[in-house]
């Protein structure tokens, strides 16, 4: 796309449909299939922040390529805090770029093999059937209260090899520091210092007892990372678990609850996964592609970048829409349809994004999805829903049911 001059048009200069603020009042399948709708002759919007890209080459091309940095480290500030209590913090592995990334990914990757998550199976299904059990005989429940919610935080605490007493403490942190993206900083604000400082102080006490006695949990392993005579310091130990515990909570629990929601919508399917249980792995990037909790991610760019013969100018935010890619027919057979036993398409879903950030934890989030989905099919096949679901609000970074209420033949 180039001016009569031949020189590449800036990206606010294309014509492209705008996202206003109505896009905000559609429920997510609405929006959805509104955007399905401009995805199919457009690849890029425009919305309220920036761009919006919407084709999987696109989206995957773009995550790609290092000079779109990931907007994260960009959250604080486009929310106006300002507070230095916040703003300070040593940066994250999500804000991280370049070398500085390429270094932490390297020294922790052994530590997030599909075999290290693999250690972990017997005791998420201890946690699944034992979350399972007092619902089981009463023939109803609010998976999304009584399942999905707890089910994350016993796994970090036995990944992180931290004893099983402090679950309630981890899970008041988690909650306390997620606060920061409920726009209501005037108010949450102590409570989030707080719970970062409580954190804070409670992993490095526990990365210190692991130095002078290892065990065979991830902070030993990321303490014994070693490359070319390089180790994790004591700081970038600490933003690692922390990472690992915001990173890894509410995922693991909206991404279980949308899949039970798309199961209960689809009865057949479920049946299917209860009766051969060896397609938890296809069931699980199926349920990913069609319903992922995580629906985009922002990059910005820190250079000038020419894509497809347009210019975005250095600091230009665009949105890339994951939910979108995984619904492109130019990737995926009948897109629209939601079936398990659909053969692994040549191209992943991109619910675990795809670049350098790619999700560290998505061997461990296969295993605790596949799990779980496992044993629930299996111990409540006949299960249905027993009213209506309450949706978190569709602003949320990290969608799923608030509550979610089923029946089934107790047990
Ligand atoms: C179903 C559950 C999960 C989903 C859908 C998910 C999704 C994602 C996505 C989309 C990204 C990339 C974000 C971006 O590019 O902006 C990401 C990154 C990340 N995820 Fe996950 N995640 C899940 C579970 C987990 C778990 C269980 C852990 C930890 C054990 C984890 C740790 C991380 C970390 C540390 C990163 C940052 C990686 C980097 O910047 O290099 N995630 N995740």
């Amino acid at each position: 796309m180039t001016d009569t001059a031949g020189t590449a048009t800036s990206v606010f200069d294309l014509d492209v449909p705008v996202l206003g603020p109505e896009v905000l009042e559609l429920s997510r399948a609405e929006a959805t299939d509104h955007l399905r709708a401009l995805a199919s002759e457009h690849w890029i919007v425009r919305n309220l922040m920036g761009f919006v890209i919407l084709d999987y080459d696109d989206v995957t091309k773009i995550l790609r390529d290092k000079r779109w940095h990931n907007a994260v480290a960009k959250i604080p500030e486009m929310m106006g805090i300002t507070d230095p209590a916040i703003l300070n913090r040593p940066p994250s592995i999500l804000a991280a770029e370049g070398d500085v990334h390429t270094r932490l990914r390297r020294l922790v990757a052994k530590a997030f093999s599909p075999r290290s998550a693999d250690r972990l199976r017997p005791f998420m299904r201890e946690v699944v059937n034992e979350l399972i059990d007092p619902v089981a005989a009463t023939g109803r429940a609010d998976i999304a209260v009584d399942i999905c919610e707890p089910y994350p935080i016993p796994i970090i605490c036995e990944l992180f090899g931290a004893p099983q007493e402090d679950l309630q403490l981890f899970s008041d942190w988690a909650t306390d520091i997620f606060r920061i993206f409920n726009n209501n900083l005037a108010e949450d604000k102590a409570a989030i210092i707080r719970a970062q400082d409580e954190l804070d102080t409670y992993i490095g006490d526990l990365i210190e007892r692991r130095r002078s006695t290892p065990s065979d949990d991830l902070i030993s392993a990321m303490i014994q990372a070693e490359s070319d005579g390089d180790r994790l310091s004591h700081a970038e130990l600490v933003m690692m678990c922390e990472a690992v515990l915001m990173a890894g909570t509410d995922t693991t629990r909206n991404q279980l609850g949308c899949s039970l929601s798309l199961f209960a919508a689809h009865p057949e399917q479920w049946k299917l996964l209860a009766d051969q249980p060896e397609l938890a792995p296809r069931a699980v990037e199926e349920t990913m592609r069609f319903f992922g909790t995580v629906r985009g991610t922002v990059r910005f760019a820190s250079e000038d970048i020419e894509y497809r013969d347009v210019v975005f100018p250095a600091g230009t935010f665009i949105g890339l829409s994951l939910a979108q890619a995984n619904r492109d027919p130019s990737i995926f057979d009948g897109p629209a349809e939601f079936d398990i036993t659909r053969d692994p398409p040549d191209k992943p879903q991109l619910t675990f994004g795809s670049g350098i950030h790619y999700c560290l934890g998505a061997a461990l989030a296969r295993a605790e999805q596949q799990e779980a989905l496992t044993i629930m099919a299996k111990r409540l096949p006949d299960l249905e829903l027993a009213g209506e679901i309450v949706w978190k609000p569709s602003t949320v970074r990290i969608f799923g049911p608030e509550h979610l209420p089923v029946r089934f033949t107790p047990t």
